[in-house]
C-alpha cells in the first residue's frame, strides 16, 4: 500500500531517463555519491554472504565489495546494465553471480534468497517505494539486512520549497526530490519482522541518509541485537 501519491514517477519515464544517463552516469554521479556507496558496502560486508544490489546501474560499486561476497545485480535499465556487464568483464569480477534486467518491484527471486539487499540512490527513483521495500523484505533471509542510501526531502523551510518547485523537472531526470524519512519509519512499523536499525547522514550536505533495516531471525531476534550484546 502506498502512503502518498506516487503519480509523480512512472517506469517509462525512469527507463527513458536512465537510457540517457548511461553514457555519462559515472562521470556525473561517480565521485559525488562515493562516500555513501563506501558506507553502504562497509555495512553490507559486516554480514557478507550473498548480496543483491538493486538498481546496480553501471555497476560502479561492484569492484568495491570484498571478493568473499557473492553479488547479484538487477536494474530496470538495459543500457545502464550493459555498462555494468562491461565493467564485470573488464575487471574480471568473478564474485558477480549475475546481472539481470528486472523491476525492483517484482523481483524474480525466491523468498529468503539473500543475506543483504543493498539499494543505493534507488528508492526515490521507483514509482512505488513501499511495494519495492516489501519485495526487498521478501527476498531477504531471516537475520539479514536491507541497506539503503537515499535522498531525504526536507520537512520544512527553504529547502522544502525548492524541492517542491524542482520536483517536475526532477521527474524527467528520473528521480524525486520530495521524500520524507517518515515514509521509511511507517513502512518499518507496519511490516512484520522488519525493524529500522540505523539512520546516518551522508554527503553531499547530509541530504542523503544511510538507512538500515533488519529482518528478524528464526529465534525472533535481530542481528543488531546480537552485535550490541556481543559488544557489551
Ligand atoms: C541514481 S541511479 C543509482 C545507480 C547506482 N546504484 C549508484 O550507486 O550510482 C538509480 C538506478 O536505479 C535504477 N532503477 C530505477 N527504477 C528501477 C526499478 N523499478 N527497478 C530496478 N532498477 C531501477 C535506474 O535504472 C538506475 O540505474
Amino acid at each position: 500500500m502506498n502512503t502518498l501519491s506516487d503519480a509523480d514517477l512512472d517506469k517509462q519515464t525512469v527507463t527513458k531517463a536512465y537510457a540517457r544517463w548511461a553514457p555519462v552516469y559515472d562521470l556525473v554521479f561517480g565521485a559525488v555519491f562515493e562516500r555513501g556507496r563506501h558506507a553502504a558496502i562497509a555495512s553490507a560486508e559486516r554480514i557478507g554472504g550473498r548480496i543483491l544490489e538493486v538498481g546496480v546501474g553501471t555497476g560502479i560499486s561492484l569492484p568495491n565489495y570484498s571478493k568473499n561476497c557473492r553479488l547479484c545485480g538487477i536494474d530496470i535499465s538495459a543500457p545502464m546494465l550493459r555498462k555494468a556487464e562491461e565493467r564485470v568483464a573488464e575487471l574480471g569480477l568473478t564474485n558477480v553471480e549475475g546481472l539481470w534486467v528486472m523491476d525492483a518491484e517484482r523481483l524474480s527471486f525466491d523468498d529468503n534468497s539473500f543475506d543483504v539487499v543493498v539499494a543505493q540512490y534507488v528508492i526515490t527513483t521507483v514509482p512505488n517505494p513501499e511495494a519495492t521495500l516489501d519485495e526487498f523484505a521478501r527476498v531477504l533471509k531471516p537475520g539479514g539486512e536491507i541497506i539503503l542510501v537515499s535522498r531525504i526531502g526536507a520537512e520544512a523551510g527553504l529547502r522544502r520549497s525548492l524541492e517542491h518547485w524542482f520536483q517536475p523537472a526532477a521527474r524527467k531526470l528520473g528521480w524525486r526530490t520530495e521524500f520524507s524519512f517518515d515514509r521509511y519509519v511507517r513502512w518499518a512499523s507496519r511490516t512484520a519482522g522488519m525493524r529500522l536499525i540505523e539512520r546516518r547522514a551522508m554527503p553531499p550536505f547530509g541530504h542523503f541518509n544511510l538507512i538500515r533495516f533488519g529482518k528478524e531471525d528464526e529465534a525472533g531476534e535481530f542481528l543488531e541485537a546480537h552485535s550490541v550484546r556481543a559488544a557489551s
